[in-house]
């Protein structure tokens, strides 16, 4: 499917975001595996979240609500999954997929989890080494690393981990096996990736301590379900703040973000690049922090993203490697390998597609270097697949000379649908 961008002189208007995503997974994954009820209000109907209700109503937990914004989880405690008579499918959702694993690793039954071609090429060990290293077994490629992976869950024992790389990902799978594990595990990271997992727990009941980059959570707590209200998802507003704030003359409130220190990095690079970006009206919601988020269009200058804020803003790379391209001067990405085993390799395709536009970007092994302040050219690129990369394309298109083609925008519902009518609510034609 096609996505016709025509550039634009400003946006305006008020809006709100469809809900988080992490925090939509984790309210199926743990309203299923809580004692009782669990609504969910503003759940995110994106593809990748309703994967992950596919997988958990495949294990017997009944999920209703799915028409509407409001889910509501029949919560069958820790004990309470049923073995799939099927292969459970992940489609493009790498959440859905590790969080899962950690799960399955403690069920006394065997689960088969697949995904779609994206998924089934990203790395898995990261997370089935660690599950093993608890007690679960899996067979699959590669050395366990490649889906499709079958996993024979079991008795599981606590441990200490300390993961590689920062991710919240890896960090959720040890901490979800950790709840059937009698005793304390513990997860230690280089930099503190996204905590959802952690308040959400909290939340329904878990003893979760951290100190530093570590978190502790005490084996088998008895989470009972509740309320939650998914605040909307800062990377799907990210796309909306750049477009904004791009733009001169504009002028947008995006209403009931989701302001996580864990995932607001990207307020702090606007800001750095001398962005017109205002909070208002900061509260919290369940454990969340929440507020609007104003923003005005004016100029930009480069800035480096590096080090402990990567984690903070993996997500928003493609869209702030946009903003570097129409700030003036130059703008550095670096510690941010990760972004190459995402729903697609976002360091190459970012460079290529970019290139298209006319934008000098270098890429490297851990980043890219963008060269901005030259007029963006309209022309047709492509998505790999991701939704993320779709997204960011279509930004570009908005302050491109002439039109914009970007192909495989069938991706975007994965974690926004709607993404078009936003833009048009603000007054792209
Ligand atoms: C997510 C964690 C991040 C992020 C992804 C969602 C989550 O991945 O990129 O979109 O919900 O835990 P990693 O944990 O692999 O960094």
């Amino acid at each position: 499917m096609e996505l016709i961008i025509n550039p634009v002189k400003k946006l305006r208007g008020e809006i709100s975001v469809p809900g988080d995503k992490s925090i939509s997974h984790r309210a199926v994954m743990l309203g299923a595996l809580a004692q009782g009820t669990t609504e969910v209000e503003n759940f995110l109907m994106g593809e990748d979240c309703l994967a992950t209700v596919g997988c958990f109503k495949a294990m017997g937990v009944k999920i209703a609500g799915l028409d509407g914004e409001k889910l509501t989880i029949e919560g069958v405690g820790l004990e309470g999954l049923k073995e799939s008579a099927d292969i459970l499918d992940a489609g493009n959702s790498g959440t859905t997929t590790r969080l899962l694993l950690g799960i399955l690793a403690g069920q006394p039954f065997s689960s088969i989890l697949t995904g779609d071609d994206s998924l089934k090429g990203r790395p898995m060990a990261r997370v089935t080494k660690p599950l093993t290293e608890m007690g679960a077994k899996f067979i699959g490629r590669d050395n366990n690393n490649l889906l499709p992976l079958a996993v024979r869950g079991g008795k599981l024992k606590a441990i200490e981990f300390y993961s590689q790389v920062a991710s919240a990902q890896v960090k959720s799978a040890v901490l979800l096996a950790g709840l059937f594990a009698e005793g304390e595990t513990s997860v230690t990271e280089p930099t503190v990736s996204r905590d959802h997992t952690e308040r959400m727990l909290k939340a329904l009941g878990a003893e979760v301590v951290r100190e530093g980059t570590t978190v502790k959570l005490k084996g088998r707590p008895e989470l009972k379900g509740r309320k939650i209200q998914v605040p909307g998802d800062i990377s799907s507003a990210a796309f909306l703040i750049v477009a904004a704030a791009i733009l001169p003359g504009s002028d947008i409130i995006i209403k009931g973000v989701g302001i996580n220190p864990t995932r607001d990095g990207i307020l702090d690079v606007m800001n750095n690049m001398g962005a017109r970006v205002e909070i208002q009206n900061f509260r919290e919601q369940n454990g969340e922090p929440v507020a609007d988020v104003r923003v005005q269009g004016g100029s930009l200058q480069g800035t480096e993203i590096s080090g402990s804020l990567i984690p903070r803003l993996i997500d928003e790379i493609p869209v702030l490697a946009v903003a570097a391209a129409c700030a003036k001067g130059t703008t550095i990405i670096k510690d941010a390998a990760e972004l190459k085993v995402k729903e697609s390799n976002r360091i190459a395709v970012v460079a290529r597609e970019l290139g298209k536009f006319g934008v000098k970007i270098e890429e490297r092994s851990d980043g890219m270097i963008i060269e901005g302040g030259n007029s963006l050219k309209g022309c047709r690129c492509q998505s790999f697949g991701d939704h993320r990369i779709a997204m960011a394309a279509a930004v570009a298109g908005l302050v491109a000379e002439g039109q914009t083609i970007v192909e495989g925008a069938e991706a975007i519902p994965v974690s926004y649908p709607g993404f078009a009518d936003a833009l048009k609510l603000l007054g792209v034609e």
